[in-house]
């Protein structure tokens, strides 16, 4: 029988909570359709053609913005970059007059990054534009959430079954939040581990075990996920020192002994190296963090390609 055509809907993507498992595997299925065009000589499909996306990033960013630009660059939409320390938001301008004065010269589709969680929610229901977060305070981080389901699903098939570790500073991770969700939708099994002063509250309301013992953990799980220590979010110190920090719950060479010999090593970056992760370990056989980020430049392609989707259909 002929599978049933799926018809994306959304014009903005906010979160992964809100998703089903069908729309995030159709986001992965419409990213893995993608990937070809990135090895093409020229590296372009007339996709969003006539469309403006405007980077509104208020925090900073190496890889989500310019993993973004790409995107939309391969897709032939015109990108204006917004950063808040060259704009007029140093002379006191809100975010929703910084939008709404965007808007006005006539944008498609925003892509946020802001301190404040649930930034990207207000504003998609105060402009026309299409909004993607990436990233709110410590709320979520969805493309990042679903670039690394996808890396997992390329590297083992399918998440049905598979134990992921997530590790360390829990509590300031929207990171982690936008993973929770992906993975238990698809199936997987998340275990979150770190120090009792690193997990956030009402863990109990998520659908996931916990661990204050990284070396109870290791030899069980297909995949690790080590999170960067947060520091410029932190008040007070979570943990006596970084070395005992790394001692209890880093990933070494000699952690790893313990640890399934095809594990995925993952980190969303950027990288504490020899804080959370050694250097032999982020660079070893296992790691596939710079696949996650060859990976997330699909996936956002995807998620542009389907906001505008999602917007058509409203109409
Ligand atoms: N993973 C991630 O969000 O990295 P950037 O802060 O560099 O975008």
């Amino acid at each position: 029988m002929k599978k049933k055509e799926f018809i994306w809907k959304h014009k903005h993507l906010i979160g992964l909570r809100e998703l089903s498992r069908e729309e995030i595997e159709h986001i992965l299925d419409t990213a893995a359709g993608f990937e070809e065009i990135s090895t093409r000589s020229v590296k372009k499909a007339p996709v969003l053609r006539g469309k403006v996306v405007v980077n509104l990033f208020f925090e900073d960013s190496t890889r989500t913005r310019t993993s973004f630009t790409l995107a939309a660059n391969r897709l032939s939409a015109d990108v204006v970059e917004f950063t808040k320390k060259s704009s007029s938001v140093s002379k006191g301008e809100t975010l929703l007059d910084t939008a709404k004065n965007l808007e006005a010269m006539g944008i498609d589709i925003v892509v946020i990054r802001h301190s404040a969680g649930g930034a990207p929610k207000f504003l998609s229901r105060n402009i026309n534009a299409c909004v993607v977060n990436a990233g709110d305070g410590y709320c979520e981080h969805p493309t990042q959430g679903l670039l690394d389901v996808y890396t997992i699903r390329k590297m083992k098939h399918s998440l049905q079954g598979l134990k992921v570790a997530i590790v360390g500073d829990i509590a300031h991770s929207r990171v982690a939040r936008s993973n929770i969700y992906a993975l238990t939708k698809l199936g997987a099994e998340v275990i979150l581990v770190g120090p009792p002063t690193l997990m956030p509250a009402k863990i109990e309301q998520l659908p996931v075990k916990v661990s204050y013992s990284l070396d109870d953990v290791i030899g069980q799980v297909d995949v690790i996920n080590m999170l960067r220590i947060q520091f410029e979010r932190m008040g007070a110190n979570p943990f006596p020192s970084v070395k005992e920090y790394s001692h209890n719950f880093g990933l070494t060479v000699e952690r790893m002994q313990k640890a399934k010999k095809d594990i995925l090593v993952m980190h969303p970056g950027p990288i504490n190296r020899g804080l959370e992760i050694e250097s032999e370990v982020a660079d070893g056989p296992n790691s596939v963090i710079l696949q996650q980020v060859q990976n997330g430049l699909a996936v956002r392609m995807a998620v542009l390609f389907l906001v505008n989707q999602g917007a058509m259909v409203k109409k």
